[in-house]
């Protein structure tokens, strides 16, 4: 080969050599290969030459061209893996380090979220009134959810358009559903426990519902005390001492209005005072619906084997967020399950930071 096209060569191969990432090899095959490249250059000139040279050094223009594009590609994988390397050694972790060293503090510190926290709270209320927290399943047999609950088939509640609905086991069997509220637990505790009966249930509940106070899963918590003399007034004691200590308002108004649902006879829902305008609790002479309550309806008991002449007692349900939101002056539900850092260090609290117990009025 021609002595000048070994020099070209050769310099060429030093830049790619000395190319320390893939922009700066980029550069040089530009001033090799591109359009007004030195190897172009050489291409283009080849037509100024007599027919019989032109042969020989167009050949040799050709090897030189195919050696540098080797060495571009050789030198791009070297890079590639380079930078491998070198992702590697800075995200390598030492597996063997114990997760926290030490308690982290500040923005980084974990938190609890604002559900976790009210049913924290509820479960502490609740518990130093002697009752125990109980569970059942997210997926619900229809007789729980409803028929036992003495839900009537046409209730507007079973919809389609409010439930979520499994496919039945087996062909004219009732369809399983994600659980419309805490109330199956009812049952359940009732079928498994001997009363009296204290409990309330926290949990996950479902309902065809989105907006920005609505959302396809939420939380309730229900509540159920059975016994041989259980009456309103206890219903009502047990309430507003909650509420109260709840709210942390000492004088906090609340109101029984009477209502209905299936599962109590008498049924009432039971309000808060606030101003409609302030938003605030406790003052300004507006009412806020807050649960629902009632004494336990005696086909209910009798659903599960209670007689209903021994056996009285009262539940109440009600929605975790909302309480939350009420307590926190939170506007909106949907970041309750966006996971987003900065709603969370606004409202999540510290794992450390314990809460106190109003003493109710
Ligand atoms: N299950 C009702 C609902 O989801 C709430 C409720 C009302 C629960 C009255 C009760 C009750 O235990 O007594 O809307």
């Amino acid at each position: 080969m021609a002595d000048d096209l070994d020099m070209l060569r050769a310099s060429i191969e030093a830049a790619i050599a000395e190319a320390a990432d893939p922009r700066a090899l980029d550069a040089v095959r530009v001033s090799a290969l591109g359009k007004s490249g030195e190897v172009t250059a050489l291409l283009k000139s080849l037509g100024a030459l007599p027919p019989d040279e032109r042969k020989a050094r167009g050949a040799q223009v050709n090897v030189l061209k195919g050696e540098i594009e080797r060495a571009l590609e050789n030198r791009r994988v070297t890079l590639e893996a380079f930078a491998l390397d070198a992702r590697l050694a800075a995200e390598r972790m030492d597996v063997s380090l114990p997760p926290r060293p030490s308690a982290p503090t500040g923005p980084d510190a974990g938190s609890i979220h604002p559900i976790s926290r009210t049913m924290e709270e509820l479960i502490a209320l609740f518990g130093a009134m002697g009752f125990a927290v109980a569970e059942g399943p997210d997926i619900e047999g229809d007789w729980h959810n409803f028929s036992a609950l003495n839900i009537p088939d046409h209730h507007p509640a079973r919809q389609d358009h409010d439930t979520f609905y499994l496919t039945a086991p087996e062909p004219g069997a009732r369809r399983p559903v994600l659980r419309t509220h805490t109330s199956p637990v009812q049952i359940r505790t009732m079928l498994t426990q001997e009363p009296p009966i204290r409990v309330i249930v926290p949990g996950r509940t479902w309902r065809a519902d989105h907006d920005a106070t609505h959302s396809p899963m939420f939380h309730q918590v229900e509540g159920l005390v059975i016994g041989r003399d259980i009456h309103m007034g206890h219903l009502k004691g047990t309430l507003v001492d909650f509420l109260r200590a709840f709210f942390g308002i000492a004088d906090l108004p609340v109101r029984f209005r009477s209502s209905y649902f299936p599962f109590t006879e008498p049924s009432m829902e039971v309000d808060i005072g606030w101003s409609r305008k302030t938003g605030e609790l406790g003052q300004g002479g507006d009412w806020l619906e807050i649960l629902g309550s009632g004494m336990v309806h005696p086909k209910v008991l009798a659903n599960v084997g209670l007689d209903p002449r021994v056996w009285q007692g009262f539940a109440f349900g009600m929605g975790i967020e909302r309480i939350t939101m009420l307590k926190h002056g939170i506007p909106d539900l949907r970041p309750f399950y966006e996971a987003d850092l900065r709603w969370l260090r606004h409202y999540a609290t510290s794992p450390l930071s314990p809460f106190t117990l109003h003493d109710a009025a």
